[in-house]
């Protein structure tokens, strides 16, 4: 038996008796006995007994334990043309007198702060704060607009929120004092306290009397120590998309959160302590979460908080320069990075430009990795190219080539095995496990190791209902595929209204929401066409009420403008056409599926049920003057 199947034994026989060993390796206010507690399945706890705190073992333990000096965060912005970097030791004091800010706002263990900031340090201080005083943060990607960072205010009702005047992209500056401002107003729940931090390319106006200035929020405060709390306390709410409009906030514990990701960062990543660890995502979703933060900062590694682009900030080049100049070991972003490197330098050749010595490994996650674009780096980059399958639900990889237990052959088109902690199995319709290369859905046999998520902020019932109601004893991923003789998973597609652009997770239901509330609209549907660099891309097709007698391209350009205005520019929401009729089942569906495939010009097949099958030849119409459907 290799390596890799001996320790995925274990932690499937004895998941209890494997973490807890695990979990010695971490430092605790008080140590646990037991592993995880399933008496409350699905609601299970990981190290019930045990006392710890997030910021500690991130910061505090490496400063005592010979760290202080090396650097914890590098950060290099080519937007803003800055570098900067802070020690383990510069980190720990920034982040503890930023808790004593906090504190004396009156924040203390459990209440929650909304962070809603661009990929700056300061980011990383308010996220660390809040977990040195056991309270819960929430961070709020910068690329969504004001009406969904409202709908997060209400559903976790923080005592603070912590802002900046500004994010910046490469074609302009977004301001975000107004979108918080407009999101407070929005929002039912009053915000007792905004800080914010002023960056030199805008200053906000704090005109309101929530609103207070990063550095007189910890002018003359005492620095606050680490809070233990305990080990299924939670550390933090994340919110993701799911089926609705009304996205799913994700619990994730302190203590299965430092146990599992310490853990990671050895076993999939292959680091020691001192390494240089980048993921080039943002600390809005959950790879930043896990491994822009946490992930890195438990294990003692550097982390890279990179505030620009693969491409154009300045070049194709940008990810080459970090490496070489921060000596990067392992990098981590989304296919969609690559490709849009890709299409810019095909022949890799400013990849020549730089000193990639050091450089050991790349890892892929957050969309289905097309074999080009894994063939390409592998090609270029002459390191393992690892791809691996996780979700924010997960917070860390459920299928990857684990570097640091044993490098196992790669199969493009496959995230590999099932990481030790998750027995990936393969169900039919009916709950049957399927036979290996048979299609069905992806499922985790529960308990879900430590890590995972443990329930949905103020949500439990839907986190019974939307994850472990229809395979019981399962979790359900919500996506789709196989697994090969060989244990070999294949991710093909999602079972719900989810899409994934640039790597980025939306809602198909959500957008169609704002589409539906156009008042010329009567019905609508939306759903993610296949784009050569984003992965996917939403589009819709809307109905129009009877008797409207608006230009459509007006109408089309409202409701563009209306998602990037409800939900953000990063659904990247451009296609809408108006259609006479939406193809549907004789009980009323609409056909999604059926005009995915015709836009993305597909096999398909005439579905025995649709009601009027010369409806599908006005929607390919539609979808070829939107430049889709070609067959050619
Ligand atoms: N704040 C405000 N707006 C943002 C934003 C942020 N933090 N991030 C993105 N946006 C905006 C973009 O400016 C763009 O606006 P536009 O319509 O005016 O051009 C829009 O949201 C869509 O963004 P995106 O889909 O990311 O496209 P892009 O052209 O800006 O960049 C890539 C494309 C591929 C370079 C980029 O998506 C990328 O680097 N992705 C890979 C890494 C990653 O973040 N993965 C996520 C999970 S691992
Ligand atoms: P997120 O919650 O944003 O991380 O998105 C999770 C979803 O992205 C998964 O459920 C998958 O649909 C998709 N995904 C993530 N990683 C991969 C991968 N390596 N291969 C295929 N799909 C992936």
């Amino acid at each position: 038996m290799s390596q890799y199947q001996a320790l995925h034994q274990q932690a499937t026989n004895s998941p209890s008796e494997f973490w807890l060993k695990i979990a010695q390796d971490n430092h605790w206010h008080k140590k646990p006995t037991i592993g995880v507690d399933t008496s409350k399945a699905p609601f299970n706890q990981w190290f019930p007994d045990g006392e710890i705190n997030a910021c500690y073992n991130a910061l505090d333990v490496h400063v005592e334990n010979g760290r202080a000096e090396q650097a914890a965060i590098i950060y290099d912005s080519p937007v803003t043309d800055t570098k900067r970097t802070l020690s383990y030791l510069e980190l720990r004091d920034e982040v503890a007198r930023f808790a004593g800010g906090l504190q004396a706002l009156g924040v203390s263990k459990g209440d929650r702060v909304l962070i809603y900031m661009p990929m700056i340090p300061e980011a990383i201080i308010a996220v660390l704060a809040t977990a040195r005083l056991g309270a819960v943060h929430s961070v709020v990607f910068g690329g969504f607009a004001a009406n969904e960072l409202a709908v997060r205010i209400d559903d976790c009702e923080p005592k603070v929120i912590v802002s900046a005047s500004c994010g910046i992209e490469p074609n302009r500056t977004i301001e975000y004092k107004p979108l918080l401002d407009k999101a407070c107003d929005l929002a039912k729940h009053n915000v007792a306290h905004c800080i914010v931090l002023q960056r030199e390319q805008c200053v906000a106006e704090l005109s309101q009397s929530r609103d207070l200035d990063w550095h007189k929020a910890i002018d003359n405060v005492d620095p606050a120590d680490c809070v233990p709390v305990a080990s299924t306390d939670p550390l933090y709410i994340l919110y993701t998309s799911g089926t609705t409009g009304q996205p799913k906030g994700v619990v994730r514990d302190t203590g299965g959160s430092v146990v599992s990701l310490k853990w990671t960062m050895s076993t999939i990543y292959n680091t020691q302590p001192g390494d240089v660890y980048w993921a080039a995502s943002d600390i809005g979703w959950v790879v930043g979460h896990s491994y822009i933060i946490y992930g890195p900062l438990f294990h003692g590694c550097t982390t890279v908080l990179y505030e620009g682009k693969p491409v154009g900030t300045p070049d194709a080049g940008a990810f080459w320069r970090v490496i070489s100049e921060y000596k990067v070991k392992v990098l981590f972003t989304a296919p969609t990075a690559f490709r849009a490197i890709k299409k810019v330098d095909p022949e890799g050749t400013l990849i020549k430009d730089y000193d990639m010595s050091n450089f050991e490994s790349l890892f892929l996650a957050g969309e289905r990795c097309d074999p080009d674009t894994l063939h390409w780096a592998q090609k270029h980059l002459a390191v393992p190219v690892v791809d691996h399958w996780w979700q924010t639900e997960t917070g860390w990889s459920i299928c990857a080539n684990c570097l640091g237990i044993e490098e196992l052959p790669v199969i493009a088109g496959s995230p590999s095995v099932a990481v030790p902690g998750y027995d990936v199995q393969v169900l039919d319709n009916e709950g049957k496990e399927a036979k290996r290369g048979d299609h069905g859905a992806l499922v985790i046999k529960q308990p879900l190791p430590p890590g995972t998520f443990t329930t949905l902020w103020n949500a439990p019932d839907r986190y019974q209902s939307a994850y472990f109601e229809k395979f019981p004893g399962f979790y359900e991923t919500g996506d789709a595929g196989f697994i090969n003789d060989d244990g070999y998973v294949f991710v093909m597609a999602r079972t719900d209204d989810v899409i994934n652009v640039a790597g980025h997770r939306l809602s198909t239901g959500a957008m169609e929401e704002v589409l539906a509330a156009h008042p010329d609209v009567a019905e609508c549907a939306v759903m993610g066409v296949a784009d050569q660099l984003k992965g996917q891309l939403p589009l819709g097709l809307v109905i129009l009420n009877d008797g409207c007698a608006r230009d459509h391209t007006d109408i089309e350009k409202d409701l563009i403008k209306a998602v990037r205005e409800k939900i953000g520019p990063v659904a990247a929401f451009k296609s809408v056409a108006v259609v006479k009729r939406l193809p549907k089942t004789r009980s009323g569906k609409i056909l999604r599926g059926t005009m995915r495939s015709i836009a993305d010009a597909s096999d398909w097949k005439m579905p025995a049920t649709i009601e009027d099958p010369d409806v599908l030849q006005e929607i390919e119409d539609a979808l070829n003057r939107l430049g889709y459907a070609d067959k050619g």
